[in-house]
């Protein structure tokens, strides 16, 4: 399967599980994403990376907490020989909108002539991307690419394109697979696009 455009209309209802819906009358969520087609994009992503550094070494650099998920299965598609590492930004908090970018935990080794790839959930507006690459390449990488799992074009802010991008999504917020609204909704195994008219009390 190549890069995907998702559009609006292709968008497929299902019911998320009883366990995250709670009570009846909250709404369910529409699924973006399928489990399935996550597990096959991030497969082809992992032998794309694979064949782009064969006989190498690539060490994978995760955003705290939204890029876990992709990092853990990314991981395990990807055949060369790989280790991974974590940073961590200041979040949208409770809210939908992007704060401004702040490391609050750091790399734990050096990245000094190793090569790079720094994996996202998702390339928005594209601040955190672009700070956290400024900040990287001042350290001397030997090759520095960036993976984003989905991709909101249409929200850029900053100029910056991921080398890897699983799925170009439209303007909407989405959850699960590593992705929250204020914390909630991680551990959902598929992605699923947030009631436009959401607001963090109606889902305590
Ligand atoms: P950017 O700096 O605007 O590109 O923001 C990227 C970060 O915002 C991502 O790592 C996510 O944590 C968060 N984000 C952006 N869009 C969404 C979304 O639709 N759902 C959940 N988190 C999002
Ligand atoms: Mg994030």
């Amino acid at each position: 399967m190549a890069h995907t455009m998702l559009t609006t209309p292709s968008y497929k209802k299902q019911q998320i599980p009883a366990l995250m819906t709670e009570s009846a009358n909250k709404p369910a969520l529409e699924c973006l994403l399928t489990r399935q087609q996550i597990q096959q994009r991030v497969s082809e992503l992992g032998m794309e990376i694979s064949r782009d550094f064969a006989g190498q070494t690539v060490v994978l650099v995760g955003v705290l907490k939204g890029a876990a998920t992709f990092v853990a299965d990314l991981a395990r598609a990807i055949t060369v020989d790989c280790t991974f590492d974590f940073l961590a930004v200041s979040s949208y908090g409770m809210a939908m909108h992007s704060n401004s970018v702040r490391l609050i935990k750091d790399v734990d080794q050096p990245v000094e002539d190793r090569n790079i790839i720094l994996v996202e959930d998702i390339l928005d507006t594209g601040r955190t991307l672009c700070c956290l690459k400024n900040v990287l390449l001042a350290r001397q990488p030997a090759t520095l690419k960036i993976a984003a799992l989905l991709d909101k074009p249409e929200r850029r802010l900053c100029q910056i394109q991921a080398d890897y991008v699983g799925f170009t999504i439209p303007n909407r917020f989405v959850v699960g697979y590593g992705m929250d609204f204020a914390e909630r909704y991680r551990n959902l195994p598929d992605i699923c696009l947030m009631p436009e008219d959401a607001s963090t009390d109606v889902w305590e």
